[in-house]
């Protein structure tokens, strides 16, 4: 949703741009044409390999254009206020774009856990070099119930107590290691009638782990409040989201900042005359175009929300 995405930025010339999930840096290239050599862009990833792999793409799809400053810092979203503090002068962001979950490249590498088409190990997290858990550290440790809750809730799993009780018995015997173990095992738990159907079974479990593994709602609820506080007056924070857990939770975020406070002077709570700081940049959440659904089938599932701080807002004292 690149066109999408650059119309509700309209990143001009001088701005500071930020992409907090640059993955590949095809939305950073494009950022960072619009903003040209007087402006500033300002690349994040969580996952330190897929932040350098966009560093050298940007550098060499840019060489000799009139490129912005750029920054990239391997740090999660919720660090944007503190990064541009310490890396832009405490300027503030006239856009961010926030392009949630995971990248294709991630997908497609076996070693990274997040997907089961070949073996490997059953890691998940997107930076491979913090000391969280992995997935199946999860797995092998978690309360049935909650790896029950996370396959219904963060992968809309008809089966999930089926599987949850699977993987309990499995783990009572050994440990589940590999991602094609536990593709194995989620197979089994399908009708067989379902097992062979366009989606393969395993892929709402391998989505559950990997937003589970993430605390990537949490992150998401935090990410969204930390991109909003970093936000100059007239900039615009877009964020596109791919499962409706998330896009709930951007939702209720952006109508929460959009609505004037409740007066607390009023004993019946009526909304208070004050102005609210943000309003919506777009009403209605942007879904791609049949075209480019077709030509992506990810992108399908794709909401697209965007908010912006009103140039009068208050609150800008820095
Ligand atoms: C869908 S991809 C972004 C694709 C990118 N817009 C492009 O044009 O190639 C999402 C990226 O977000 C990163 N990511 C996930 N959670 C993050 C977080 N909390 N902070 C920063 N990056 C994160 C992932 O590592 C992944 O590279």
């Amino acid at each position: 949703m690149l066109r999408e995405v650059l119309d509700v930025l309209s990143p001009a010339a001088g701005s500071l741009q930020v992409d907090g999930t640059v993955g590949g840096g095809g939305h950073a290239v494009e950022l960072a044409r619009h903003t040209g050599s007087t402006g500033h862009l300002v690349a994040m990833d969580r996952d330190p390999e897929m932040l350098e792999r966009a560093r050298q793409r940007l550098i060499e799809e840019l060489e000799g254009t009139d490129r912005p400053k750029m920054t990239f810092a391997a740090q999660t979203y919720e660090e944007l206020p503190a990064v541009l503090r310490e890396q832009a002068e405490d300027r503030r962001a006239d856009g961010v774009l926030l392009d949630l979950g995971v990248n294709s490249l991630q997908l497609d590498d076996p070693g990274r856990g997040f997907s089961f088409t070949r073996e490997g190990p059953l890691d998940a997290r997107f930076d491979r070099t913090a000391p969280g858990p992995t997935a199946a550290d999860l797995l092998n440790t978690a309360p049935e119930k909650e790896i029950e809750r996370w396959l219904r809730e963060y992968g809309d799993e008809r089966h999930a107590r089926r599987i949850a009780r699977a993987i309990g018995r499995r783990r009572a015997e050994t440990p589940l290691r590999t991602t094609t173990e536990l593709a194995d095992l989620v197979r089994r738990c399908y009708p067989p009638a379902h097992r062979h159907g366009r989606t393969a079974p395993a892929t709402r479990t391998f989505q559950a782990l990997r937003i589970a593994t993430n605390d990537e709602l949490g992150t998401a609820a935090r990410g969204v409040r930390a991109c909003l506080e970093a936000l100059a007056p007239g900039g615009v924070l877009a964020v596109l989201t791919f499962h409706s857990g998330e896009d709930r939770i951007v939702k209720r975020l952006f109508r929460d900042a959009s609505t004037p406070p409740e007066d607390p002077d009023n004993p019946y709570s009526v909304r208070s005359e004050v102005e609210p700081d943000f309003e919506l940049a777009v009403r209605k959440p942007l879904a791609c175009s049949p075209a480019e659904a077709e030509r992506n089938p990810r992108a399908r599932s794709a909401r697209l929300r965007a908010i912006r701080r009103r140039k009068e807002a208050p609150g800008d004292e820095r």
